[in-house]
């Protein structure tokens, strides 16, 4: 379904992504995980169209998304819910909920996201800025769902927040995956990204050196210890 074959990213001089393969299949659950600034978010821009690529192929669907303006990206299929949220403090809940999509409300639509997060629609005219961080990634990843993703890429959904709201982010993450979208994770909590997912990539240096099953990695501590360090397991 989504294919990145050796996809390079240059940053001026810097050479950030250092030719990155990793697939995810349809219906899959897969993690990316990783030491910081190691590249996982310029992987996931990279696939969004926001880090220009200096080689490689992005497909999604055998179709090659370098051919797409990264606005033209979430009508394909796939919804993206940045490191940070990307909440706009000043519209109201419904106002960003609903601000990549054309025209009318889709109610329908808005009653399964209101189902998933209902601590929404109790706030719904309340503005984006005051909600809590955990509330404030509930709200970015509602506004991907109203687009009826068909796979959603999520960078570190529960940093910062606090551990009440990070077991049910967690579980409205499996219950979307387990719906039939497919989930690519960026995660710094190594237990919930193996817990979450089924398949795992790991990167160092710009680069995927590990790709197995959380089944697998689970028995191999020394690779969990060179890639991830002892403070993340
Ligand atoms: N716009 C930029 N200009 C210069 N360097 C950048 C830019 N964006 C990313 N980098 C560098 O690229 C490297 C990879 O960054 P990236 O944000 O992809 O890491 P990451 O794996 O997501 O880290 P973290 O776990 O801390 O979020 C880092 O060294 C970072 O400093
Ligand atoms: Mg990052």
């Amino acid at each position: 379904m989504l294919n990145l074959k050796d996809v390079h990213v240059h940053i001026g001089k810097l050479h950030i992504l250092q030719g990155v393969n990793l697939q995810v299949k349809p219906g899959e659950c897969a993690a990316l995980l990783g030491r910081n600034g190691v590249g996982k978010t310029t992987t996931l821009r990279a696939i969004m169209g926001l880090a220009r690529r200096s080689g490689g192929t992005v497909e999604f669907e055998g179709f090659d998304l370098a051919s797409c303006e990264p606005h033209e990206i979430p009508r394909r299929g796939v919804g993206y819910v940045p490191q940070g949220r990307g909440i706009f403090p000043n519209l109201t809940v419904l106002e960003n909920l609903c601000i990549g999509l054309p025209g009318r409300r889709d109610l329908e639509r808005e009653e399964y996201v209101f189902g998933c997060f209902p601590r929404l629609e109790e706030r719904l005219k309340q503005s984006g800025g005051t909600l809590s961080g955990g509330e404030q990634q509930m709200l970015a990843l509602a506004r991907c769902l109203m687009m009826r993703p068909k796979l959603i890429i999520l960078d570190e959904p529960t940093e910062g927040i606090m551990p009440r709201l990070v077991s049910q982010i967690r579980r409205e993450i499996h219950r979307i995956n387990q719906a039939g979208v497919s989930i690519l994770l960026v995660e710094q909590n190594v237990e919930t990204a193996l817990k979450l997912c089924p398949r795992v990539f790991l990167m160092e240096k710009g680069a995927i050196v590990y790709n197995g099953t959380a089944h697998e990695l689970k028995s191999k501590p020394e690779i969990v210890r060179r890639y991830l360090g002892l403070s993340k397991q």
